[in-house]
């Protein structure tokens, strides 16, 4: 069958988002990605997808500022259209983030507010921007954390955040169903990419650390995520919504 469908991946100039995007681009899902001020990195993701044969646009977005999501979502579907003669959209895949990692104590007002802002608010609104321009039978992919199941020291606010990323995609998954749209959440396990200061990378006692706690004792890669992600939204998929993924070798059982 040939593969007509678009994606949207946030956040795909590093990391997950990038793995994620050339993973759909190799299935044959043409990409529209973003960057907040990566704009090196993306250009890089588009070179990487385009020479493995498949189709990307990089666009800029801030997820914490939603009041430019209305204009983003006017700028992504005149993309759509003018590249790939498309007027919807087939798949989201929420993956921008960060990760403030402070005790109890040391937590302040700006940092809960930049961490909800970015990882729960930005992405409920961009869903919210983005849903009328969502094809009937589409796919929302918000991107979780295996934190949200079990506890590490220093992670409340950014595990609740993203508890609450998928206390949305349940709640959605049920409103959406009547379109056809499917809500799923992916929560990785600790993956080897610049999160927290790159420490599941390049940290070699902590990588053995959180090696030792999954039960295929390894850290993942940022690509044993994007092809999850990408067999999540398969059409071998589509009786599979309102369900969190989890992702991590089977960190904690
Ligand atoms: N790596 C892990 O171990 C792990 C585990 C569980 C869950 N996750 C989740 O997976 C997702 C991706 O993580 P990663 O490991 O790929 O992290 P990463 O390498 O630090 O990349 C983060 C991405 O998010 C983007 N971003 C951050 N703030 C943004 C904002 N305000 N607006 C728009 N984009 C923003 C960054 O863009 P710029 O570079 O342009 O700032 C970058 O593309 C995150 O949601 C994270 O919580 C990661």
């Amino acid at each position: 069958m040939t593969e007509h469908r678009t994606a949207l991946v946030t956040g795909a100039n590093r990391g997950l988002g990038r793995s994620t995007a050339r993973a759909l681009a190799r299935r044959g899902i043409k990409i529209a990605m973003t960057y907040r001020v990566g704009s090196d990195g993306a250009a890089e993701t588009v070179r990487m997808i385009e020479e493995e044969g498949g189709q990307a646009v990089a666009l800029r977005l801030d997820i914490s500022d939603v009041a430019s999501f209305k204009r983003f979502a006017d700028k992504l579907t005149d993309e759509l259209r003018t590249r790939w003669g498309s007027d919807r959209l087939d798949i989201l895949v929420n993956n921008a983030g960060v990760g403030l990692f402070d005790a109890l104590e040391d937590v302040s007002p700006e940092r809960f507010d930049e961490q909800v802002g970015i990882n729960f608010r930005g992405t409920f609104f961009l869903i919210q921007a983005l849903v009328p321009h969502l094809s009937d039978t589409g796919h929302i992919v918000n991107v979780s954390t295996s934190l949200t199941r079990h506890v590490s020291p220093g992670t409340s606010v950014y595990s609740a955040s993203k508890a609450a990323v998928e206390a949305l995609s349940r709640s959605l998954a049920g409103e959406l169903g009547s379109r056809g749209i499917r809500v799923n959440a992916v929560a990785p396990g600790p993956s080897a990419t610049d999160f927290n200061g790159g420490a599941m990378r390049d940290d070699p006692e902590l990588r053995g650390f959180l090696a030792g706690q999954t039960a295929l004792g390894r850290v993942g890669s940022p690509e044993e995520i994007g092809d999850a992600i990408a067999a999540l939204v398969s059409p071998d998929m589509r009786w599979v919504t309102a369900q969190r993924l989890e992702v991590s070798g089977g960190a904690l059982l």
